[in-house]
């Protein structure tokens, strides 16, 4: 195994785009950032370097972190963020994940210029892929341009200003010629192909609030993995991919040569009615030879490159069957099937209003009120007051005191989709409960097997759910429209080849039931991956404890672990 080292200078600078000039904050200068590219069992060094006035973490999206939750790049939960001016230097070893992930700051905002991919390759080559070598690996990185201060976007969504548009979508950093303005690269990503080869495609959407439809014209992709988990291959013309997630699809240049329009197009913005096809971002497919076709058929037909039908903006079913599509190819259901689960919970998402004076206010929408993300109608306070992050606390045995508290048992608002349904969706007529903000942690045993159903709302019809995980893996063992009902659903798990993922999409106004073993020591984030819920609280944080031995328990931190504010000095029990 190698080891593999990275410097990261986080740095403000100025780019145009769009015929404006916009501030951004990028690694090394680049948007996407860099590419992490390492083979399975490799050791990671990424030398963080903060030249930017934010407080800044990295998260390695979907690496596990196994016994390593130090380095898993949370602020206030796993480490004091890294300050101005300040470094540190992420450590960590990749073992037993292969395919596409990513990384990005876990910063409010800012992971809009803030990513770029992370790819794992198999120990033992190109050649051990459960798929025909592919030709070559792209990745393909999807994501929005945005002309505002985006540290300030996030700050004003929590005093509910919300001024969350999007100026355009991007590939791999590039808007394409649906703008006018869009800059040097005119015809946005293209991606050039030689007739009868095969491309890995990296699929990554690193976009704040958008789920995409991929789709290039006159070709199919094949799916091989999701999430860097490989999975039974299946056929499909369009790629629906929710933040967070990752998508491996092999391309194959089968078409007549030509040119050949990729697009993607976010399905659900923020506010459907403002979102134009315009709004979406366009690239190309090229075949080898066409420049030279093209001098010789000057003027024909061959000259306009062919468009792609995409789904309607307002489509969510199509991303449902997409997801519904994925299953594990390496079946593992056996064990899942006879193992019984220790936890059940059921998570529902919406959204709560908090009165400005107070812990509680009355059901309605006072101008006093303050839109609040919810799980189970609590909203997570960001710990942010605090001398050092949850994850020392847990490890120092440090009492979590009141900001941080065990989840009380309380039982789940059910939701009622036919009562709900007839409130007109937006911002002023929509009902939300009363609620309020709490640090709410969840302990597991080492080893327990968990399941959780999450419960999507009509509240939430307009946004996209794609629940994160970090440290472990969740099996998608069910999901559904309408309202989650155990003894209709349970029966029809897939408890024999669930798909296995990081981040999961929570169908919209439907359901979605997950298991994992909580089987890595540490104190881990789980949220919602749109930003906006994640800004304003969809987040839980679940502590799974050390087991027995030394080898199930979480070791000391590293050297030079970020400190903040007054120093502080554990004692360990
Ligand atoms: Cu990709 Cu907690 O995030």
């Amino acid at each position: 195994a190698a080891s593999i080292e990275h410097v990261f200078i986080v740095n403000q600078m100025k780019m145009t785009c769009l015929c404006k000039e916009t501030v951004v904050t990028l690694v090394n200068g680049q948007l996407p950032g860099p590419t992490i590219e390492i083979t399975e069992g490799d050791s990671v060094t990424v030398h963080v370097v903060n030249r930017s006035p934010y407080n800044i973490t990295i998260h390695w999206h979907g690496v596990k972190q196994f016994q390593n939750c130090w380095v898993d790049g949370v602020p206030m939960i796993t480490q004091c963020p890294i300050t101005p001016n300040k470094n540190f230097t992420y450590q960590f070893n990749v073992v037993g994940q292969e395919g596409t992930l990513w990384w990005h700051a876990h910063v409010p905002g800012l992971r809009a210029t803030l990513h770029g991919a992370f790819i794992i390759r198999p120990r033992h080559g190109a050649d051990s892929y459960p798929f025909p070598k592919p030709h070559k690996e792209i990745p393909v990185i999807i994501g929005d341009w945005w002309e505002k201060d985006l540290a300030e976007m996030a700050m004003n969504m929590t005093k509910n200003i919300f001024s969350a548009y999007a100026s355009a979508s991007t590939v791999n950093g590039l808007v394409g010629d649906y703008f006018n303005c869009s800059g040097v690269a005119k015809e946005g990503f293209v991606l050039d192909v030689e007739p009868g080869k095969t491309y890995l495609l990296q699929i990554i959407n690193a976009g704040l609030f958008s789920e995409f439809y991929l789709k290039i014209a006159g070709h199919k992709f094949t799916v091989v993995a999701a999430d860097a988990n490989y999975v039974n291959p299946f056929t499909t013309d369009v790629i629906a991919i929710a933040p967070g997630e990752t998508v491996d699809a092999m391309l194959i240049a089968d078409a007549p040569p030509g040119r050949y329009y990729m697009v993607a197009l976010p399905n659900q913005a923020p506010l459907p009615d403002v979102q134009t096809p315009e709004y979406a971002t366009r690239g190309m497919v090229k075949y080898k030879g066409e420049h030279k076709k093209e001098e010789g058929h000057r003027g024909t037909s061959s000259d306009v490159p062919i468009g792609p039908k995409m789904p309607d903006v307002h489509d969510t079913i199509t991303s449902f069957y997409f997801h519904g599509n994925l299953t594990s190819l390496h079946h593992k259901g056996h064990l899942l099937a006879q193992q019984r689960v220790d936890e059940h919970l059921f998570r529902v998402l919406g959204l709560g209003t908090i009165c400005k004076q107070g812990q509680f206010c009355k059901r309605g929408n006072s101008s006093d009120d303050i839109q609040v993300a919810t799980m189970n109608n609590v909203s997570f306070q960001q710990p942010t007051a605090m001398t050092m992050p949850l994850l020392e606390a847990q490890y120092y045995h440090i009492s979590l005191n009141s900001t941080a508290q065990e989840l009380p048992k309380r039982p789940p608002i059910l939701f009622n989709f036919t009562d709900e349904a007839l409130i007109p969706f937006g911002p002023k007529e929509m009902l939300l409960e009363p609620t309020y903000k709490a640090t709410l942690v969840r302990r597991f045993k080492h080893g327990a097997m968990v399941e959780i159903v999450f419960q999507s709302t009509t509240m939430l019809q307009g946004d996209s759910n794609p629940m994160h995980l970090h440290g472990h893996n969740m099996m998608v063992v069910a999901q559904g429209l309408g309202n989650y009902d155990p003894v209709k659903d349970v029966p029809s798990y897939n408890l024999v080849n669930p798909v296995v993922k990081n981040t999961v999409l929570v169908p919209n106004r439907g359901w979605i039931a997950i298991r994992f073993v909580a089987n890595n020591p540490g104190v881990w984030f789980m949220h919602c991956h749109y930003e906006f819920h994640l800004v304003m609280g969809m987040v839980a944080v679940f502590i799974v404890e050390n087991g027995p031995t030394i080898d199930t328990s979480l070791p000391p931190p590293p050297d030079n672990f970020p400190t903040c504010g007054s120093k502080i000095n554990p004692t360990p029990k």
